[in-house]
């Protein structure tokens, strides 16, 4: 297995993932939001360039045609959470299980406060999209924060100065109005930028309820469910998902703790959970 490095700047993928929890620390003002921004790692800013610069319409619907029919592989969730985390972590000692780790930390923070079973699965399972990752695809089209393609970008995504070196730039048709799209065309109609995200949704989404669903194909589309931004592309259905996916984030950004889940011991109860949503396989 190639390190992290051969796949991108990042010297982890859960770099973006601090990076993003640092952005929104409670109490932070636009300005302080900014200010950070600027200071972020160079590897972190790098990551964004990369991803600004080649998230296009065209890679999207590659990526989609290339992943979609889910037939690289079957496996069961446990298993999926396991082939993440040795291949990520194989690299380095120091963050031995970081993956499970936080899936097992979302889920247990959201069954702490006694929310449905469904939302706890959806916590334990909400990144197995990274596997892309060990399959080859390079850091940008696997993390980072997410946005409509084919449509001009929102000044609210972070570093959105980076897409004037996207060749969707030259696109006028992209780059006027609402784009391609319909106002209140509904966000299951656009399309997003490739990642994690959209690859889980498009796996469990004959298992889980929708606001799950929501969850897991929105969870990194900060500039819409954190900035406020898209709205006119959206329709009543997402009016309704917004506060769920709002209500997961905190979950994820900053349920991580200083006790590590002892794996083992909470494994029976979360294969009991498993089974409850879940077939014994799952065509990835
Ligand atoms: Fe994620
Ligand atoms: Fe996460």
């Amino acid at each position: 297995m190639e390190k992290t490095s051969a796949q991108g700047p990042l010297e982890k993928l859960e770099q973006w993932d601090d990076f993003v929890a640092s952005r929104y620390k409670a109490d932070r003002t636009p300005d302080e939001f900014r200010q950070h921004t600027q200071d972020a790692p160079s590897v972190v800013r790098e990551f964004y360039r990369l991803n600004h610069t080649h998230q296009t319409r065209d890679f999207v619907e590659q990526k989609r045609r290339q992943y979609l029919s889910l037939e690289k592989q079957r496996m069961s969730v446990w298993e999926a959470m396991k082939y993440l985390n040795t291949l990520v972590d194989d690299s380095d000692p120091d963050t031995d299980l970081s993956q499970i780790q936080h899936l097992l930390q979302t889920a247990e923070a959201i069954r702490r406060d006694g929310n449905p079973h469904w939302m706890v699965v959806t916590g334990l399972i909400h990144d197995l999209g990274k596997i892309l990752w060990l399959w080859g695809e390079p850091q940008w089209a696997v993390v980072g924060d997410t946005f409509p393609v084919a449509c001009p970008w929102s000044d609210k995504i972070v570093y959105s100065e980076y897409f004037s070196a996207n060749p969707d730039s030259q696109v006028a048709r992209y780059q006027t109005g609402l784009g391609v799209y319909q106002e209140g065309c509904g966000l299951d109609n656009v399309l997003m930028s490739w990642g994690h995200d959209e690859y889980l949704y498009h796996v469990v989404r004959n298992y889980l309820p929708e606001p799950a669903l929501y969850m897991i194909r929105y969870h990194s589309f900060y500039p819409w469910h954190k900035e406020g931004a898209y709205h006119p592309l959206m329709n009543s259905r997402d009016h309704e998902m917004l506060p769920w996916v709002q209500k997961f984030n905190p979950y994820d950004l900053y349920s991580k703790g200083v006790e590590k889940p002892d794996v083992d011991q909470l494994k029976p109860y979360y294969q009991e959970l498993i089974a409850e949503f879940f077939p014994a396989e799952l065509h990835w």
